[in-house]
């Protein structure tokens, strides 16, 4: 099932709205990240990025085989060889990676589908020891030029809370610049 309210605009219309370099870097994605989960990976924003920084590999999920070809044409093109695409429904099959496999799992613009426990608790199950969860979402503000709905677009207060209850610990929040907000928090264990 996809998550509502996940449509994407044109990508030059997306684009405009993150500097996803900048933002990786205040969040702290180096290359002592291994291997890297992004669920809801759309057009590779964040995706071809991360795949520059680390020493593994990033597994990039989306249930649109348009947003699935388009990362993989971007790898393609940047000679990327640690991108692994997947084409599947996190919702309803989960992620399908291993339990403790990862360092990071990016939930970038994703976190106001229903039942984000469900998805904050798969992203516990599959991250290493002292792994981290990394939430990216549109600031709580009904002037940004995008987001979703008020009504159903979290705070931050809210994602930590929920973060919490899933087995995380720790959060650090950011501020990242113009519309979003991002945070950080560590596999409990
Ligand atoms: C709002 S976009 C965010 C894309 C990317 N994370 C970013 O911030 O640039 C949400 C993405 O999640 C994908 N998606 C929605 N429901 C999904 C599901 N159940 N399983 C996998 N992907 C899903 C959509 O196809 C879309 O590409």
């Amino acid at each position: 099932m996809k998550v509502r309210e996940s449509g994407m605009p044109d990508e030059d219309v997306w684009k405009g709205f993150f500097e996803p370099n900048k933002i990786l870097k205040m969040l702290s994605l180096n290359d002592k990240a291994a291997d890297v989960a992004d669920f809801g990976s759309g057009y590779g924003t964040f995706t071809i990025p991360v795949a520059k920084i680390i020493s593994g590999k990033v597994c990039a999920i989306d249930i649109e085989p348009e947003m699935i070809e388009i990362t993989e044409q971007k790898a393609k093109a940047e000679n990327l060889n640690n991108v692994e695409t997947v084409l599947r429904d996190f919702i309803s099959e989960g992620s399908g990676l291993e339990d403790e496999s990862v360092d990071y799992v990016l939930l970038a613009n994703i976190l106001h589908l229903e039942g984000p426990e469900k998805l904050l608790r798969e992203a516990n199950r599959i991250l290493r020891p002292n792994g981290n969860v990394v939430i990216i979402h549109w600031n709580y503000d009904p002037a940004t030029p995008r987001g979703p709905p008020m009504e159903i677009r979290p705070t931050p207060e809210k994602c930590i809370e929920w973060a919490i209850s899933s087995g995380f610990s720790n959060p650090d929040k950011y501020d990242l610049k113009p519309y979003h907000y991002g945070i950080v928090l560590s596999k409990e264990w």
